[in-house]
């Protein structure tokens, strides 16, 4: 009797560690709650950031995706190669752009699905040294933002339309649906060699421009002629970039979403969350990355562009869902981000210079504090203070729903200049009808203050 219990303990004991081994981290990946926070502090409190796509799709100019969309061969692909020479480039003015429009981070395409790499990769022909224009870009451009205070985070395409060894999938340019042929197109193809390529490239990049703070590989497609983290070899390169740069934070596309320590937060693309995102119930790390018109490469024709005042409200939400904005520009192929662009960031930049305080270091919410008509809420857990973004300015007054004795003080934040408020009375000091004894109303000047989105900032009690 006594044996059978030792042994069904001991079963029990061994079954259990069985079940924590295949759900846990593997030792490389393993990481408190605390650590993992402390590692990303500088990314939740920064924000915002730029995403910066460019490559050889910017001479064709309609979409990086250009050479998948319009099934265009290498041959035909490589004359966008033979011309590339962005004479006109000068990361130092995009740099001061994107600090002017308070963009704390960047993140640089090094190479996009075309394969096309822009930093001098010792494993490829295919790279910006052997263009015309024959200089690393993305070394210059590292220096740019880093003498400008901004950290530097890496895109990596995981798919590659160049490579001799990727397989052809239902995404590649020169799939056709017909699977002999495809068969016939995989039959010298070899993903181990491709996979050892990636290896090699994401090492280049991670040991020769310093410490690179986020990485943003992209993407994975799993199912019927997809790729997944298998094709990947996920899990491996994962752990090399992990040893490679410890304190890197990585996007969630590696399709490793089942396991907690496969990524550092999820990335809703071109997308606004209704709330903010969670995983397996918990509200985890995120970072919606917008563009200006639609497409990521330059798009000349393109004609949806975002106004200043949506690309505003767009941070603003964000930042109110606990969430970071990594918006995009695409450049030229002279090498400039161009006017339709630099309007954009000129209209944020004149906006943040007075409402940074409202982005920065801020969250949602907590619960109790009811959003006020046409607004959104911010909340700076450090300082305590919470922010009204008033989206639509209303006459004379805002009725703050339950916010009796909470408010220590409020100001306008574009000047600093104090708003009276009241208790349940008009600033006239009649009784309105329609507010409870808890509420408060500020008062509010009738000309709307400067600025596309006026803020109001509260010091709680
Ligand atoms: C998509 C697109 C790509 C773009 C990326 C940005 O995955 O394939 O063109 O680079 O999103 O998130």
């Amino acid at each position: 009797m006594i044996r059978l219990s030792v042994i069904t303990g001991v079963l029990l004991i061994s079954m259990s560690a069985l079940l924590k081994a295949q759900q846990g981290a593997p030792s490389w990946a393993e990481e408190s709650a605390a650590r993992k926070e402390a590692r990303m502090s500088w990314w939740t409190h920064d924000r915002f950031g730029m995403f910066i796509h460019w490559g050889i799709y910017a001479l064709p100019g309609r979409h990086e995706w250009v050479k998948r969309n319009e099934h265009i061969s290498d041959e035909a692909y490589a004359k966008y190669f033979e011309h590339f020479d962005p004479d006109l480039y000068n990361p130092v003015e995009w740099a001061a752009k994107a600090r002017a429009a308070g963009m704390k981070y960047v993140v640089v395409t090094t190479k996009h699905h075309d394969g096309f790499c822009l930093w001098d990769s010792k494993v490829t022909d295919y790279k910006v040294t052997n263009t015309p224009y024959g200089k690393d870009l993305i070394a210059m451009l590292v220096k740019a933002f880093r003498d400008e205070g901004i950290r530097v985070g890496f895109y990596y395409s995981l798919i590659d339309w160049h490579h001799p060894d990727f397989t052809v999938d239902r995404i590649h340019p020169a799939w056709t649906g017909d699977m002999e042929k495809v068969a016939s197109l995989n039959a010298p193809r070899n993903m181990e060699r491709y996979r050892k390529y990636m290896r090699e490239q994401l090492t280049e990049l991670l040991t020769s421009y310093g410490q690179i703070d986020e990485l943003f590989l992209d993407f994975s497609y799993p199912g019927a002629n997809g790729k997944g983290n298998e094709d990947w070899g996920a899990e491996e390169l994962l752990k090399l970039i992990r040893k490679l740069q410890p304190q890197i934070i990585v996007d969630n596309r590696l399709d490793l979403d089942d396991k907690d320590w496969g990524w550092d937060f999820v990335t809703p693309e071109q997308f606004m969350p209704q709330e903010w995102p969670t995983v397996r119930g918990k509200r985890v790390p995120w970072e919606t990355c917008q563009t200006f018109s639609g497409s990521w490469g330059y798009y000349r024709d393109e004609y949806s562009w975002k106004s200043v005042h949506q690309l505003i409200v767009m941070l603003i939400e964000t930042v109110s869902k606990g969430g970071n904005l990594l918006l995009n520009v695409g450049p030229t192929a002279r090498g400039v981000f161009d006017e339709r662009a630099v309007e954009r960031l000129d209209g944020i930049a004149d906006w943040m210079k007075f409402h940074s305080r409202s982005i920065y270091g801020c969250t949602q919410a907590p619960e109790e504090f009811k959003v006020p008509q046409n607004s959104l809420l911010t909340y700076n857990p450090e300082t305590k203070r919470l922010y009204i973004h008033v989206l639509e300015w209303p006459f004379k007054s805002l009725h703050l729903p339950g916010y009796r004795g909470k408010i220590k003080y409020a100001q306008l934040l574009n000047d600093g200049s104090e708003l009276r408020y009241t208790t349940n009375t008009t600033p006239g000091g009649s009784t309105t009808e329609n507010s409870g004894a808890e509420d408060v109303i500020l008062s509010l000047p009738v000309r709307k203050p400067g600025g596309e989105v006026p803020v109001i900032e509260i010091f709680l009690e």
